[in-house]
């Protein structure tokens, strides 16, 4: 028998109404349009409403990668959705989008692993579509990073916003997922935290805002471990999958800074063209960044069926995680 491959058979994303634009930051910390765009390429991020959590928003996505295919919530398998913002910590995300899409075969957990989270996600999907266990697999990437972000701390307001992006994995003999690489740098955790239970003197100090929730990021730090694991997760991957660079169609990358991205791109000897950006309209949605931006390749014709994808992601834990797809 041939090995099975997770292909992806429908995708869906949700992206809230409002906007908040570094206009609007200029108003809120000492900060300029200009130094944003420079630094950042970032203009403006979409914020959900103080009434919408990740559940909501991973539900619409899920829901409209639904409706893009044709099986139905009872068909599923497996529901694992990525997020470091869940609405509570008990019941997770997953098992809440679980009950409302009436994915009632469908077991259900969530993955935090920041910003790698979705191919983390991806990852078990495919080890299990690979085993012949499950068939059909939903993977969601979602996060309301709005409710983590200090808009106090000029250093990650800018960045974040909110978001989810999902696809429906399927077991196929033909294309799909060709090779999958993850790794971790428990060491590096430091430069990017956010608290939660833990008390601890030295990490609320460096808060702006004193609060534990909120995330605070040695940026600097946080911007070499991004351009070197970028480069290196995408050739280790491709590697795996006995493919080279000029193979490639397109990368979908994490989309934290333009210049992890441009800095990447040089290293990977890539034409940019083959790079998708989507990061001056949203921001970085960590877990979300991927799979919304590679909806809206899909969605542009940037992306087409048989062309070989890169999807590379980077960040909290600190993580790193990459796949190759034959879509
Ligand atoms: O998704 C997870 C992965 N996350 C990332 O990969 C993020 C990686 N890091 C970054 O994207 C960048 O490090 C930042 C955009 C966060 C910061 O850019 P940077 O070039 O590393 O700037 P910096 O932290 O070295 O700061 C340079 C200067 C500082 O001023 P001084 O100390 O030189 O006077 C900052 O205070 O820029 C200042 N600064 C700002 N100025 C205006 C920092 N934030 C701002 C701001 N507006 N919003």
């Amino acid at each position: 028998m041939m090995a099975l491959k997770a292909k992806i058979v429908g995708g869906g994303y949700y992206l809230p109404d409002r906007v908040l634009t570094n206009a609007d930051l200029e108003q809120m910390v000492d900060t300029s349009d200009e130094w944003i765009v420079r630094r950042t390429g970032i203009k403006e991020r979409r914020i959900a409403d103080n009434d919408v959590y990740t559940s909501d928003m991973a539900f619409y996505a899920a829901r409209k990668a639904i409706d893009n295919t044709n099986i139905n919530p009872e068909d599923l398998d497996l529901i694992i959705i990525a997020t470091c913002t869940p609405d509570m910590y008990t019941p997770n995300v997953s098992c809440m989008v679980q009950a409302r899409l009436g994915a009632v075969n469908a077991a259900a957990f969530d993955i935090s692993s920041a910003c790698t989270g979705f191919i983390s996600a991806l990852t078990v999907a495919n080890q299990f579509i690979a085993t012949g266990y499950y068939k059909k697999v939903l993977v969601v990437g979602a996060e309301n990073l709005s409710r983590m972000t200090d808009y106090k701390d000029r250093n990650t307001c800018v960045l974040f916003g909110d978001g989810a992006g999902a696809f429906i994995f399927e077991a196929s003999e033909d294309e799909g997922v060709l090779a999958t690489e993850i790794g971790a740098d428990g060491v590096g955790g430091k430069n990017l935290t956010s608290l939660a239970f833990r008390d601890d003197e030295a990490e609320m100090a460096k808060r702006v805002s004193k609060n534990k929730q909120t995330l605070w990021m040695d940026g600097s730090e946080v911007l070499k471990f991004a351009v070197r694991t970028m480069v290196q997760a995408t050739f280790d991957v491709l590697e795996k999958a006995g493919l080279s660079i000029d193979d490639v169609d397109m990368i979908v990358p994490h989309q934290a800074n333009i210049r992890i991205i441009d800095g990447a791109v040089k290293r990977l000897g890539i034409d940019s063209e083959k790079v998708f950006v989507n990061i001056e309209k949203y921001g970085n949605m960590s877990s979300a960044c991927i799979p919304i931006a590679l909806c809206e390749a899909i969605e542009q014709g940037k992306i087409k069926k048989g062309d070989t994808v890169v999807l590379v992601g980077f960040g909290g834990g600190l993580t790193w995680g990459s796949a190759v797809i034959k879509m």
